[in-house]
Parts: structure tokens; sequence; C-alpha cells
């Protein structure tokens, strides 16, 4: 039942249990499943051509059609990616994460005292950290179940930190954080629009003299990496049986930077499961997820940091201050405002 990986962070598609396939024709999978004659009623020709029109590639930013990090039932299984330490696709390991929080408070920027905001925190990996050096933390996350885990978490250790279950694009915060922190590059999924208004929100927040530290996807995050699938008789996106059509998008964009999206087509009885969203019919649903990614540069990302006010004090290639390469598949930026 819990076998079938989760979309890993980064990469996906090469760690999916998937055919390597000729890559060439999104249908041809599908096609020798009616061609076996198993599923082969009067619903499947709709269905087949359901699942073709959601293979073709997105527009830019073009959304999911059903809830990703909130859905009920795909939570349970992200919150599980979170806490396994073998794999990347919701969080970092711990030892990682401890060298993130051990160089945050090595540069002053978490310590006794420090008021901080964690965009994302998810079941409060990071949270839980710098609340332990003394940090006063407030976690914000979608997702009710990784909330969940975070305050019994902190309930255990006796710690108090603030969560709240609420969409950081929507931050009210005025003047309120030394360090708004965001770990895992969610910076990146957002069309340039959300992303310039999550900056003029994170900017608000922060207290006179306070910094933003967070990470970002680097191109070399997200090479091409085509087409895969997987069947499953329920498991990360389903409880029942369905299949999965992953396809990896990636378009340059300008001053070095390129657009991935990583796309999931989900095909399943429609019977329950994820929802809402999804196109469903008699024959079967099918629902397509995309993961965007704008991958940046050192440069690219100072212009857009610089054009929200704040002004870069430096760029690492991870949130555990291993030094700026130029091959690194992740960039981490501390930034205040100017
Ligand atoms: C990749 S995980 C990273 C979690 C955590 N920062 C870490 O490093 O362990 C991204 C987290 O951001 C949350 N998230 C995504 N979009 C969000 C939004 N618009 N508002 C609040 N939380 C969001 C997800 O629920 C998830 O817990």
């Amino acid at each position: 039942m819990d076998d079938e990986r989760p979309p890993a962070r980064p990469a996906a598609l090469g760690d999916a249990s998937s055919s390597p396939g000729d890559g060439t024709d999104a249908g041809a999978g599908v096609g020798a499943v009616a061609d076996g004659g198993a599923v082969a009623d009067g619903g499947v020709g709709s269905l087949l051509t359901r699942v073709v029109a959601a293979c073709r590639p997105p527009a830019p930013f073009e959304p999911s059609e059903a809830p990703f990090w909130d859905d009920p039932y795909i939570a349970r299984h992200l919150l599980a990616a979170h806490l396994d330490e073998t794999s990347p696709a919701a969080s970092r390991p711990g030892a990682e994460l401890d060298r993130a929080v051990a160089h945050l408070a090595a540069r002053g920027l978490a310590g006794p005292g420090v008021r901080v905001l964690d965009l994302g925190c998810g079941p409060g990996l990071v949270a839980t950290r710098l609340a332990r050096l003394g940090c006063r933390v407030t976690g914000v996350d979608l997702s009710e179940r990784s909330l969940d885990h975070a305050r019994r978490a902190a309930l255990a250790e006796g710690r108090e930190i603030e969560y709240r279950r609420a969409d950081f694009r929507e931050l009210a915060d005025v003047g309120r954080f030394d360090l708004v922190l965001q770990s895992y590059g969610e910076l990146s999924t957002f069309a340039p629009d959300v992303r310039d208004d999550l900056l003029a929100r994170v900017r608000r927040a922060l207290a006179p003299g306070g910094a933003f530290v967070f990470d970002a996807s680097r191109p070399r995050l997200h090479p091409p990496t085509g087409r895969g699938w997987d069947v499953s008789p329920g498991g990360f996106w389903r409880p029942g049986p369905h299949v999965v059509l992953e396809e990896c998008f990636v378009t340059p964009v300008d001053a070095g930077t390129q657009l991935a999206c990583h796309q999931y087509v989900v095909v399943d009885a429609g019977t329950g499961g994820a929802g809402p969203g999804g196109d469903a019919d008699a024959a079967g649903c099918v629902t397509t997820y995309r993961m965007w990614f704008h991958d940046h540069t050192p440069a690219s990302l100072t212009a857009v940091l610089e054009a929200a006010g704040f002004a870069v004090d430096e760029m690492w290639d991870s949130l555990a201050g291993d030094p700026l390469t130029d091959d690194g598949e992740w960039l981490a930026v501390l930034a205040r405002p100017r």
C-alpha cells in the first residue's frame, strides 16, 4: 500500500519505479492496456482521450487540478515523507537541518529570544530545532496533518511554538519578526507575480534590521528527465488502484533561468481518494498535478530581490552555508530590506 514513492523534490522522474520507455508517445502505454482487452468497455475511449489531453505540455505555471499539500489523503503520505530520513521528497535529512540551524546560529541569525517566522514549516523539523536554541518560533503551513505532528512534537519537548494553519501567500504580519525563514525551495514554485507579492509580505513582516533567509532551486537541480510511469494498487496518490504518468518539462526563460514542471497525471477509478478536482466519468478519473520551479542563477535571483526592495547580504550553495559554487543545485540567500 505504501510502497509507491512520492514525487521527490528534485528530479522526481529519476527516482520513479518507471519504464524507460522510448519517451516519444504519451498515449502508447495506455493504448497497450486497451489493446490487451483488460479494460476495453464503452468508457475507455473517453478515458484515453482525457488521458492524452492531460499529458500535453502545460502553460507556464498552470496550476494543479486538485489540492496537493493539503489534500487529506496525500497529506498523510507527505507527512511520512517529511519524517523519512531517506526520502528527499518533502524535507532534507535531519543532519542537514542540524547543519542549517547551526549555520543560522553561527551567523547570529538565530538564538535566544530571536523572533522567527518559518514559512511552510511542515511538521516543524526546522522550527523545533530553532526553538531548542531559544528562538521564539511561529510556523505557518497549509497542512493540518503536518501541523498536528508539529504541535505534538513541541508539546512532547515542552516547547512553546506558535503554529498557524494558513496560506503564507496571505501573510499579513507587520514588523514582528527578526528572521523570516523559508526552507526547501518554496519561493521557486510561484509565478513571478505571486512570488513578488510574497516578497512584499515578507518584507512587511520583518522588524527593523530583520533578515530573510531562504533557498531556491538552480537549473542544475532539474535536468530534463523525460517521461516515466507507475502503477500502484494503492499508495502515495490514491488509496486504490491507479496509474501515474509523469513528465518533466524544462523550458529556458531568460537571464539563465528556466521553468521546470514535474507533471503527474493520475488515473484512477474515480471512487474516492484525493479530490476535489480531476476529470471524472464512469470510466475513471484523470487528475493532473503540477510542481513548478523557476530555477534561478545568483544574478537573476539578486535582481528579483532588489526589485522587491531587498539587498542580498550573502549567498551560499545551501542553507548550511556551503560556499557558493558555479555548479550548485541550490542557492541559499540571506537578504534584508533596503
Ligand atoms: C517542501 S515542504 C518543506 C517543509 C519545511 N520547510 C522543511 O524544510 O522541512 C513545503 C511545505 O510548505 C507547505 N506549503 C506549500 N505551499 C504553502 C502555502 N501556500 N502556504 C502555507 N504552506 C505551504 C507545505 O504544506 C509543506 O509543508
